[in-house]
């Protein structure tokens, strides 16, 4: 059985699925049959990163099906310590060997890494790859408002998606009014907050059994219908597929305020604040 995803338009005109699938943890023999199962259940749109080490296991997956290469939306990530103009070019196109790609749809700067300033190289190499075919569309992961305004002033190009920790216990609600204002697409990464004390909540469990739906449905619903893209991660085919069928309902204003008000302003998860938090 397959699903279909609604899809949604960037500010560069591409177009990309409203759900997509997490890999992080994905690896291997093991990584690539749990992606090989999302994809045949209806995901078209795939996250890596080149610090997840699985960028073969999603190429590899992505060889296993018979779905066509252009029927997938395949985005990987530049890490922090490659924002150097010429070691991001460099690791984008080690990305692409990596997968056995000829093209990434989306590729993103992992973190901005504001202390070290060299996210606007990374960016300038992303915009020329972009150029020279290597990439589709391009984004960032964990920008401030602040950071996204310096790249658009410094080169004219606003990211297409920002890609950011969204969940129940945190849900970004000025960053969110900034991409919308801005034209930037909200991608929610851990958007079930990784299955821990979310799945326990009342308030998400009590709406969840007046919609007759799981509590991961009602969470991921919450997202589509904030206009945010989530990416689940699931090793499980069974909770793959529920992940995706939440196109059958929608939730009233007063379910969308009561999960509102589960969010606290330190409710990251690790308290990786894109302000002083660092990866490379
Ligand atoms: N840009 C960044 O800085 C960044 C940071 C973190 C994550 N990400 C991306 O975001 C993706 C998703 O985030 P995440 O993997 O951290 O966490 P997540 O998707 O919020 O949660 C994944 C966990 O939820 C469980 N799960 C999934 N569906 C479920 C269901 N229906 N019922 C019960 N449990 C369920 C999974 O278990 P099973 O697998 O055992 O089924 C797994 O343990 C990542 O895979 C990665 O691609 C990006």
């Amino acid at each position: 059985m397959t699903t279909s995803i609604p899809e949604i338009i960037l500010n560069d005109g591409n177009k990309i699925p409203a759900v997509g699938f997490g890999t992080y943890k994905l690896k291997g023999n093991e990584g690539a049959t749990a992606i090989e199962s999302a994809i045949n259940q209806g995901y078209r749109l795939l996250d890596s990163a080149y610090n997840y080490e699985n960028e073969g296991t999603v190429g590899t997956a992505i060889r296993r099906t018979s779905i066509p290469r252009e029927e997938l939306i395949i985005t990987s990530k530049l890490p922090g310590r490659y924002h150097r103009y010429n070691d991001a070019v460099v690791t984008i196109q080690e990305s692409l060997y990596r997968a056995n790609l000829d093209y990434y749809d989306i590729y993103l700067i992992h973190w901005p890494n504001p202390n070290r300033d060299l996210y606007l190289e990374a960016w300038q190499a992303l915009i020329d790859a972009k150029k020279w075919g290597l990439i589709r569309s391009i984004g960032v992961c964990n920008f401030l408002p602040e950071h996204l305004q310096r790249l658009q002033d410094e080169t004219g190009v606003m990211p297409a998606l920002n890609q950011i920790e969204l969940h129940p216990f945190f849900n970004q609600e000025e960053q969110r009014k900034w991409h919308e204002e801005n034209g930037v697409v909200t991608e929610s990464w851990s958007p079930l907050a990784r299955a821990n004390d979310v799945f326990q909540n009342n308030v998400l469990q009590e709406i969840a059994t007046t919609y007759n739906k799981t509590v991961s449905q009602i969470i991921l619903r919450w997202h589509y219908q904030l206009g945010a893209v989530a990416i689940p991660k699931s090793a499980t085919p069974t909770r793959q597929l529920e992940n995706i069928s939440i196109f059958d309902f929608s939730l009233d204003d007063q379910a969308m305020q009561a999960i509102a008000s589960l969010s606290r302003p330190n409710g990251r998860m690790k308290g990786q604040d894109p302000a002083v938090y660092e990866e490379f």
